[in-house]
């Protein structure tokens, strides 16, 4: 049981950078917390602070969302924990260079945490709340997840599955009672860049964001009910023609035939294209 209206928002990577910050805004915003991630210190730290400050309730329940026993302990608290309004599904690391230089065992980690754990999650989350009639869905994607042209692919096309799914559980909860939303924050100032042996100071300042900022904004997109909050994008025209122009060639994307400029018009013996 919850004793704020508002219930337990669950919040996975919630020990630092964008999930802490989250896990500030929400207990500000009277909710009761659930604070998922490895670190017990930290996890101990902040559930003192938030309490005091805040007069609310809040549980840790540590775990490595790359194992599958922690992950099934998080999926089984979303299940059956009725009190559960919230999840923010948060949690993720990044690696060091580009795909072919960066380290395969790393990659696979950040694969298991940055698709699978979120995937179950939200499966579990999706399923509770739509019984329920209620609930709200976090998925921190990123904007690399509509960026071929640079950084890691494996990281880019993690963020991008996330993007895929958010969209596709937008459209089966769609008359549920059931918010989701992807949230692509730019380059944020968290120590995930340090952590995976990348640094922020190579990037240019200006393309930088404030965590507190990146947070507070998505958190306006998600009040008013944004379904894709782009934080640092000034120009919201420009994310809406594209997503417009991707839905115009989704009709013509799987055909009985090939497109002409594909079909074979006659083989002769030797194997060549005759006219
Ligand atoms: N910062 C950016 O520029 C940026 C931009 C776009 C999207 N994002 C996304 O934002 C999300 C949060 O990242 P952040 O920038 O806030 O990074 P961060 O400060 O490094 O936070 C990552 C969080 O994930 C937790 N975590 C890491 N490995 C874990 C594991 N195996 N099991 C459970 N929890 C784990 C960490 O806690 P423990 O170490 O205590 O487990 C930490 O709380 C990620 O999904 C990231 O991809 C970040």
């Amino acid at each position: 049981m919850s004793a704020s209206s508002q219930g337990f928002a669950l919040i996975t990577g919630a020990s630092s950078g964008i999930g802490a910050t989250y896990a500030q805004r929400l207990a500000a915003r009277g909710y009761d917390l659930i604070l998922v991630a490895r670190d017990q210190t930290r996890l101990d730290a902040m559930a003192q602070s938030l309490r005091q400050k805040h007069a609310i309730e809040v549980r840790i329940l540590r775990a490595d969302l790359t194992d599958a026993a922690d992950l099934h302990r998080v999926e089984h608290e979303l299940k059956n924990n009725a009190a559960i309004t919230l999840l923010a599904n948060n949690s993720g690391m990044s690696v060091d260079g580009d795909f072919l230089d960066a380290d395969i065992e790393r990659m696979q980690a950040m694969l298991a945490l940055n698709i699978l754990a979120p995937t179950c999650l939200a499966h579990a989350a999706g399923n509770a709340f739509r019984t329920r009639g209620r609930g709200v869905i976090i998925n921190v994607a990123s904007v690399l997840a509509l960026v071929h042209e640079k950084f890691n692919g494996a990281y880019n096309g993690s963020k991008s599955f996330i993007l895929t799914l958010t969209r596709t559980m937008q459209r089966e909860l769609a008359e549920s009672g059931v918010q989701v939303q992807a949230v692509l924050p730019g380059a944020t100032r968290t120590e995930i860049f340090d952590r995976s042996g990348n640094s922020l100071n190579a990037l240019p300042p200006q393309i930088v964001m404030e965590v507190d900022e990146m947070v507070d904004a998505a958190l306006v997109g998600l009040d008013a009910g944004e379904a894709i909050p782009l934080p640092a994008l000034e120009d919201l025209a420009q994310w809406q023609e594209l997503d417009r122009l991707r839905g115009t060639i989704v009709p013509f994307l799987s055909q009985s035939q090939s497109a002409s400029r594909y079909r074979v018009r006659s083989v002769n013996d030797q194997g060549a294209v005759a006219d």
